[in-house]
């Protein structure tokens, strides 16, 4: 599967849920999330993402992030459509600490 880590937080650019084939991403006040169960592994999500947010969890220490998506997603609408990123979204890519302060 693949999953959204911190980097998407009070970024939001999203464009990835526009290419997903299944519609799989769910979307929070602050960022959006992957139902891992849900995603098909086609990949073509991770390019898209400006904030180089999406990763496989083949990588490494992967799995806390795995259950947070999941968590999330089931929470959380599904999102379909692309939408204007989030204001100060420039500012925000790659700030350290954004999961402690951000996530919602
Ligand atoms: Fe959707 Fe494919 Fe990305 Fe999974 S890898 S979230 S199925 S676009
Ligand atoms: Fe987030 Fe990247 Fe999608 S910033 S909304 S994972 S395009």
């Amino acid at each position: 599967t693949y999953i959204v880590t911190d980097n998407c937080i009070m970024c939001k650019y999203t464009d990835c849920v526009e290419v997903c084939p299944v519609d799989c991403f769910y979307e929070g006040e602050n960022t959006l999330v992957i139902h891992p169960d849900e995603c098909i592994d086609c990949g073509v999500c991770e390019p898209e993402c400006p904030a180089d947010a999406i990763r496989p969890d083949t990588e490494p220490e992967m799995e806390p992030w795995v259950e947070m998506n999941r968590k999330y997603a089931e929470q959380w609408p599904v999102i379909t459509r692309k939408k204007d990123p989030m204001p100060g979204h420039e500012e925000m890519d790659g700030v350290p600490g954004k999961l402690e302060k951000y996530f919602s």
